[in-house]
């Protein structure tokens, strides 16, 4: 629809003998080009939630189309935290004066695939605070865009502590903890590899005001001499982390722990 009447318009130019008209009809023209690109600019992001791992470096990926060369004179890269400005890049070049302070020193885009539509941010050293939506926005003289999408941060489990106790009633105590994690594991307790007990043991879950983090421990008290295996399995499902560690007990004395096993 719009060539026929760039086309039509070609046409009634040539039969104008009034310069300035020609010029408005040129402006015309060159306006309505500048429309017709709009429409095919269209820059993209993750569709899905993007999964960060506190502590590490994330790429949160933005693409836009380049048609002929890329003028980072007159182009601009933004990136948003919720209203928070996480990256700026204007003038050909990074501006960390309009940045966040949050974000001083831990954000990158990658200058050499930028001609390329390449707008995607690396954010370094995560941190928990970093979830939420992100907004990159890609303008450039003519068209200007924006898409956004959501950040969640996890943090591995560390790999669990096992501490075994004899009570002075006879009991017997095993205690699991693990630290630095995020958000709240889920955990299991087997016993003889089917039997859940779970229900039977006391977990307790405290988090690191600094860093947000929680810390777990585990206990399971058992009725005098046991001679069954004992399985602790801790998930986080976020980062599809599971540690699940067997205890083997004979007759009320611990003789063997297996290997523990821990699958990321
Ligand atoms: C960022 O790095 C500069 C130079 O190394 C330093 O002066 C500044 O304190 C750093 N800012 C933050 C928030 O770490
Ligand atoms: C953007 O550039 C980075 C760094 O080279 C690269 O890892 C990433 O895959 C690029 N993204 C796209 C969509 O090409
Ligand atoms: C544990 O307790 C909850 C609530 O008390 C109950 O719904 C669940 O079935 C119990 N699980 C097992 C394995 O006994
Ligand atoms: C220990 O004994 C109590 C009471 O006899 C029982 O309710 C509980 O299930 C036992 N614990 C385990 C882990 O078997
Ligand atoms: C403990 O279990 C093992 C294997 O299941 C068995 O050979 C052993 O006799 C048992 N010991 C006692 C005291 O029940």
């Amino acid at each position: 629809m719009l060539t026929h009447y760039l086309l039509q318009m070609e046409i009634s130019l040539r039969s104008v003998r009034d310069s300035t008209l020609t010029l408005t009809l040129l402006n015309l023209f060159l306006l309505l080009h500048g429309v017709s690109s709009d429409t095919e600019f269209e820059i993209s992001v993750p569709t899905g939630v993007q999964m960060g791992v506190y502590g590490e470096a994330v790429h949160l990926s933005c693409v836009f189309p380049v048609s002929g060369s890329w003028d980072a004179d007159s182009s601009m890269i933004t990136w948003l935290h919720n209203q928070e400005v996480v990256h700026s890049f204007f003038h050909s070049q990074d501006q960390p004066q309009y940045q966040s302070q949050t974000y001083a020193n831990r954000t990158s885009l990658f200058h050499q695939e930028m001609k390329k539509g390449n707008a995607s941010l690396r954010l370094d050293r995560t941190t928990l605070e970093d979830a939420g939506e992100y907004t990159c926005s890609v303008s450039t003289r003519l068209v200007s865009q924006s898409k956004s999408f959501p950040l969640k941060v996890a943090a591995f489990y560390s790999e669990p502590r096992l501490k075994i106790s004899l009570l002075d009633n006879g009991h017997m105590e095993v205690l699991v903890t693990s630290e630095g994690g995020f958000p709240s594991p889920s955990l299991q307790w087997l016993m003889g590899n089917s039997r859940d007990v779970t229900n039977h043991t006391h977990t307790q879950l405290s988090k690191d005001h600094h860093t947000g983090l929680y810390s777990v421990n585990s206990k399971l008290i058992l009725n005098g001499t046991v001679n069954s295996s004992i399985t602790f399995i801790m998930k986080n499902p976020d980062l599809d982390q599971t540690i699940r560690r067997n205890i083997d007990l004979f007759s009320g004395e611990f003789i063997k722990t297996t290997r523990p096993r821990e699958v990321h």
